[in-house]
């Protein structure tokens, strides 16, 4: 029964390039996407930018330049990376479109007409130099559990607590360094607790596809359970959900809800079915029979592990009760890891995917590799440079492509490319054929690693029966050979080439470039392979070209080369010129108390600190800390203190030393002044060395 699939992947921020776990989620859907079309099935594979919010809006106004500029920007990269990997979307669009706001904005009206949302006035930070109300990550402020300093508003990476910005002692913003205050405003909430909601999604999230196979992996469903949680707790656990905004911010506009907008997480979903439309309305399809609820179009959305709450419970919600058809499949992966290193969007280390192509590396490697490493669990997958040489030049080039060199050769050089087999070959046939059911089977779910494991398995098989076979022994006195022992020589080879054949089938969606050469320049096809063509033998060959290159191991160090450092000024300013010890033996450095400390009248910087030096006498030493501390906060504070430092008059009477502090050379990166504290146990009067 022929299918037909409306297939996604989660659409990436419009304000960064793509990194190589975007890839990797790309590569994934796209060797299914490739799958089922070999089955004959129809598939709509979709993608988008994913254009609003305020990290977007923020970015651009930084750059002086509007948010469309910005995310046309990153539009305009995504095909050298997208064709580059051989990722084949049928159409790539954008939320910020006016399809995504016709369909949002339809959405929404249907979720109001249906009671799911309400509005309600809630108490939020607000900048009030930048006019805007902040999200939680531009909230900064100390935790308030374990009073970590610069801790972000919705948790504290120091103890992990998690709390709402509200609660930071000191917040400030981070866009202006101002101090938030407590504003009010009108929210508009999305019902999750609703009874309906709750009971729609206990069913929907233990459903199966039309095919019987479960809608989520086992451990997505646990997780989905938990929040769900059972009986009468439900609702308790599952929060109502904030989709509004208030203006400025990049997004669209909720009707009748002037200066309102809707949460960009609302409308990047939306955006799968954008762009379907957008894809429809090029083609002469018909959008709104493929989203009815009845249609046999099945919705399938690859996303990574840290979606999943939208995905699962918000999303097939909002479609559920707008009266459109909920997804049949979640395909959830893990993150991608570099030599067991988790990789960071921000200090972008790790693999990135745009240097491997200038470097010239196969992308069809790329594929290969993370093809053999998936599974359909939702594990993170480790990209390891040895690994990738290893399973690239031992079982690609060295157990599959090698087979077509070795029999290939004696066909087009004694047999003017004619293949010719002797006796039976319907067994050989059958064996073929259930290997690509089963490889079909195990891309069809997710199971890529055993896919790959069976295709190799079986490479073994035809590389063991032509080593066994010792052609090279016949090819030898083939000349004078009778015609017995040249039709076995050239059965030989026929079988190893059907055998290639028949593995170039299976690896189609993983090689799609290699495999159409095999297919048009090897054995003269016209079109790409099918799963059916397993088992067709092939009946000539023409002269093998070089098919694929080994890795070089150089071209990973290449790969990992550490981009050339920046000239770094560290805290804002060089290092300074080197000294000896001898120098550094002049400032006598000792760990002082300090005993009072107070404000100066007349001054707006300085500090009065009386500081105990271990010497049987306090000193009076002016400080230029006002800023940054509470004369009651430094109170019995140990600290350091230049202590031959030649006493210096001021208007506010003598100094005698100085307290050390850091800060950076440029007030407005931190204006901060940080005065330095020894670890527990150093006493008044030791001298630092
Ligand atoms: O996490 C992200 O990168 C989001 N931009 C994914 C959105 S997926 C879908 F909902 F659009
Ligand atoms: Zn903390």
């Amino acid at each position: 029964m022929s299918r037909t699939l409306f297939v996604t992947t989660a659409l990436p921020y419009a304000n960064g390039s793509f990194h190589i776990g975007h890839i990797m989620e790309y590569i994934q859907a796209d060797i299914w996407v490739r799958s089922m079309r070999m089955s004959g099935h129809t598939v709509h594979f979709v993608g988008a930018d994913d254009a609003h919010g305020a990290p977007i809006m923020l970015k651009a106004e930084s750059e002086g330049i509007s948010p469309q500029a910005l995310v046309a920007r990153y539009a305009a990269e995504r095909p050298q990376y997208l064709n580059g990997f051989h990722i084949a979307f049928d159409h790539w669009h954008s939320t910020d479109s006016s399809e995504n706001v016709e369909l949002s904005q339809k959405i929404y009206l249907r979720l109001k007409e249906a009671g799911f949302i309400y509005s309600k006035t809630i108490e939020q930070f607000y900048d009030p130099v930048k006019g805007m109300f902040l999200p939680d990550r531009y909230i900064k402020g100390e935790c308030p559990h374990c009073h970590a300093k610069d801790q972000y508003g919705d948790a504290c990476e120091a103890c992990s607590t998690v709390y709402s910005p509200t609660e930071l002692i000191e917040p400030y913003s981070t866009l202006t360094r101002a101090t938030p205050v407590l504003r009010s405003s009108e929210h508009f909430f999305f019902r999750l607790s609703d009874p309906r909601c709750v009971e729609f999604l206990r069913e929907w999230v233990a459903g199966s596809n039309p095919q019987g196979d479960k809608r989520l992996q086992p451990e997505v469903l646990a997780k989905t359970r938990e929040w769900l949680g059972s009986g009468e707790d439900a609702e308790a656990n599952l929060a109502d959900w904030d989709i509004s905004r208030d203006e400025p911010y990049f997004g669209i506009p909720i009707p009748d809800a002037p200066g309102k907008y809707f949460y960009v997480w609302l409308d990047a979903p939306v955006g799968y079915l954008a762009s379907l439309k957008a894809y429809c309305d090029k083609t002469g399809l018909d959008f709104y029979d493929l989203i009815d609820p009845k249609s046999d179009t099945e919705q399938i959305h690859f996303i990574g592990k840290d979606i999943v709450y939208f995905h699962a419970l918000f999303w097939p919600a909002m479609l559920h009760f707008a009266g459109l058809k909920t997804p049949d499949a979640l395909n959830v992966h893990g993150f991608i890891t570099v030599s067991g290193e988790k990789m960071s969007k921000s200090r972008g280390t790790g693999i990135s995917p745009l240097r491997y192509l200038d470097i010239g590396m196969n992308p069809e490697w790329m594929r290969y590799y993370i093809t053999a490493k998936l599974n359909a669990h939702v594990e993170d997958l480790d990209f390891n440079p040895d690994d990738f040489v290893a399973r690239v030049n031992s079982d690609l080039v060295g157990k599959y492509v090698n087979i077509a060199s070795r029999a290939a050769n004696f066909i087009t050089k004694l047999f003017d490319g004619k293949l010719a087999y002797v006796g039976d070959t319907q067994a050989m046939q059958e064996e073929l054929a259930a290997v690509a059911e089963q490889v079909a089977n195990d891309f069809e779910h997710r199971e890529y690693g055993r896919a790959i494991r069976r295709i190799m398995a079986h490479a073994d098989v035809i590389n063991q029966a032509f080593d066994a076979a010792q052609p090279w022994v016949l090819a030898k006195g083939i000349q004078t050979a009778d015609d017995t022992t040249r039709a076995q020589l050239q059965d030989i080879c026929s079988r190893a080439l059907a055998g290639f054949k028949a593995l170039s089938v299976m690896l189609t969606p993983v090689l799609p470039m290699l495999s159409r050469r095999v297919a048009q320049e090897l054995f003269g096809e016209t079109r790409d392979f099918q799963w059916s063509d397993a088992a067709v033998l092939p009946t000539q060959v023409t002269p093998f070209k070089h098919l694929m290159q080994r890795v070089d191991p150089k071209q990973l160090d290449a790969l990992f080369e550490p981009p050339a450092a920046p000239e770094i000024t560290p805290g804002g300013e060089p290092i300074a010129d080197t000294i000896d010890i001898k120098d550094f033996a002049k400032i006598d450095l000792r760990i002082a108390r300090i005993v009072a400390a107070e404000a100066v009248d007349g001054s707006d910087k300085l500090l009065r600190l009386t500081l105990d030096v271990g010497e049987g006498r306090h000193r009076q030493v002016f400080s230029g800390i006002k800023a940054s501390y509470q004369p009651s906060d430094l109170v019995d504070k140990l600290t350091v203190v230049v202590a031959n430092l030649a006493p210096r008059k001021m208007r506010f009477g003598v100094s005698e030393g100085m307290v050390l502090a850091a800060s950076h050379a440029d007030d407005s990166v931190d204006p901060g002044i940080y005065v330095l504290h020894p670890w527990p146990g150093a006493q008044p009067g030791m001298r630092i060395s």
